[in-house]
């Protein structure tokens, strides 16, 4: 069935789209946005004005699935009073679950996957008009990846997908299950997506998959994340590029120099190392060993000795004793992280780890996960202290949550500022003295040669 705007109503109608999850999802959400707009959706962001209710999945621990059903079960309540109310499920769990979700949830219209994105309207238009739950999920993403539209979130900083999937197979990990295969784009179309970004003014770009450090393996000829920096890097109006998330394997020399040597390109590292203890790590086949880790981080560190370096590390993993827990604990000091993403082990469907015995009990996960973060918080105080009397660039956010005096922006580094600013700051690369620092955000003042020339942008 195709896509036939004219079918439609003619009044606008509202969209709501909740998302939960990783940065590729946020994207994701981005391109839902975009193609519900060429069927006369607008975004709305009060959930109570909306006709089409879209929820955006995460599957990667059983709290994130858990929150689907907390969510779908408010919304159920919502439809009861309007009867119209569509309500939409993809991402992860949707990709995981397919239509056994309309029978659990009987009030759920439309279920779709990871990889049929681009079907959404369709689907959402049967189900309008035929009046009947309608699923659809792809096994794989189509060949030719479709060039989805996009209505971004942000006018400063954008996400850009550059691969999807994942080729590796943690012991732990539903991502690939619900994310398949690894798949690049090229270079052309990112390029392209890159210089109409910078052409509209964004200033940031953040180049995104689950394991962008494997970009270009697939391609022909093939390339890497470098060789793709240094090709975004030319576009100077993008002053900073980021890249999330690496693996550590595949984080080659090539890769760290382009960081290193292209301007634009932002010295911080998100390099997960899962754990510290190269028993539990081979457990979870991430392929490498704690000394490979620690050399590595020394190479980035000997060419950028300021660069951040950020980890995301698993607790209690099935069989993990004591003793190799506080090796995660003794790496943390060691390779001294400027901050971590933790989590307690979350048995998964279609993992290994989920039926192996010596599961840790959840009161021992979380114990450990307290101390962790205790630890982490510590030695993310230490390190953002280094930055006090520095001058650091700042790109400005806007108004900082907390205190409508003060503005919000980062460092190259990612680290958080704030300081005293109004909101016509907002979108400026300004220079900004470090004057406190704690565990989540440094605060500063804005330095007179930046006041000068702020407004020019
Ligand atoms: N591709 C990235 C991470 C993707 S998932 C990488 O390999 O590093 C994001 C994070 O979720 C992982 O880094 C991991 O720390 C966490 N995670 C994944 N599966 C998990 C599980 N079953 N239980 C707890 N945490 C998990
Ligand atoms: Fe999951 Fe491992 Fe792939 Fe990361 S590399 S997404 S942790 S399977
Ligand atoms: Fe979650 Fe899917 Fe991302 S499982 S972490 S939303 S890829």
């Amino acid at each position: 069935m195709s896509t036939d705007p004219s079918q439609l109503e003619k009044s606008a109608k509202r969209v709501f789209i909740e998302t939960l999850g990783c940065q590729m999802n946020k994207a994701d959400s981005e391109n839902m946005f975009g193609l519900l707009g060429e069927i006369g959706y607008e975004q709305t962001l009060d959930e109570k004005n909306a006709d089409l209710l879209v929820l955006n999945t995460c599957a990667i621990r059983e709290g994130a699935e858990e929150k689907v059903y907390s969510y779908l079960g408010v919304w159920g309540k919502r439809k009861r009073k309007q009867p119209n109310l569509m309500i939409a499920v993809g991402g992860c769990v949707a990709q995981d679950k397919g239509e056994s979700l309309l029978t659990r949830i009987p009030y759920v219209d439309v279920v779709f996957g990871t990889h049929n994105l681009h079907r959404l309207p369709d689907l959402v238009m049967q189900a309008q008009q035929e009046k009947r739950q309608v699923a659809e999920l792809f096994q794989e993403l189509p060949e030719d990846l479709p060039e989805l539209p996009v209505i971004r979130q942000s006018d400063l900083s954008a996400w850009v997908s550059i691969i999807y999937g994942c080729d590796y197979n943690c012991t732990y990990c539903i991502v690939p299950y619900v994310r398949g295969r690894e798949k690049s784009r090229t270079p052309e179309v990112i390029e392209k997506e890159c210089l109409e970004l910078a052409a509209s003014g964004y200033l940031e770009v953040t180049l995104l998959g689950q394991n962008v450090t494997a970009y270009g393996h697939d391609l022909n000829p093939v390339i890497h994340l470098g060789d793709l920096i240094r090709r975004v890097g030319k576009i100077d109006q993008l002053k900073r590029i980021r890249f999330m998330t690496g693996h550590p394997r595949d984080l080659q020399d090539g890769i760290i120099d382009a960081i290193n040597e292209v301007e634009n390109a932002c010295e911080h590292f998100h390099i997960p190392i899962q754990a510290g203890n190269d028993r539990t790590l081979k457990r979870m086949a991430r392929g490498y060993q704690v000394d490979f880790y620690k050399r590595l981080i020394e190479k980035i560190r000997s060419k950028m000795p300021d660069a951040s370096i950020t980890s995301d590390l698993i607790v209690g993993f099935p069989g993990e004793t004591e003793a190799e827990f506080l090796d995660t604990v003794r790496l943390v000091e060691d390779v001294a992280f400027d901050a971590c993403n933790t989590a307690a082990y979350s048995p998964r469907p279609h993992t290994h780890s989920a039926s192996w015995e010596g599961q840790v009990p959840e009161s021992e996960k979380f114990e450990r996960l307290r101390y962790l973060n205790a630890v982490i918080g510590e030695v993310s105080n230490r390190i953002n202290k280094r930055y006090l009397g520095r001058k650091v660039e700042v790109l400005v956010e806007g108004l900082s949550q907390r205190d409508a005096s003060r503005v919000m922006g980062r460092t190259r580094t990612n680290k958080i500022v704030n300081f005293d600013g109004d909101v016509s700051l907002k979108g400026k690369l300004v220079d900004v003295e470090i004057l406190s620092a704690n565990t989540w955000a440094l605060r500063g003042s804005l330095c007179a040669t930046a006041r000068a020339t702020a407004n020019i942008k």
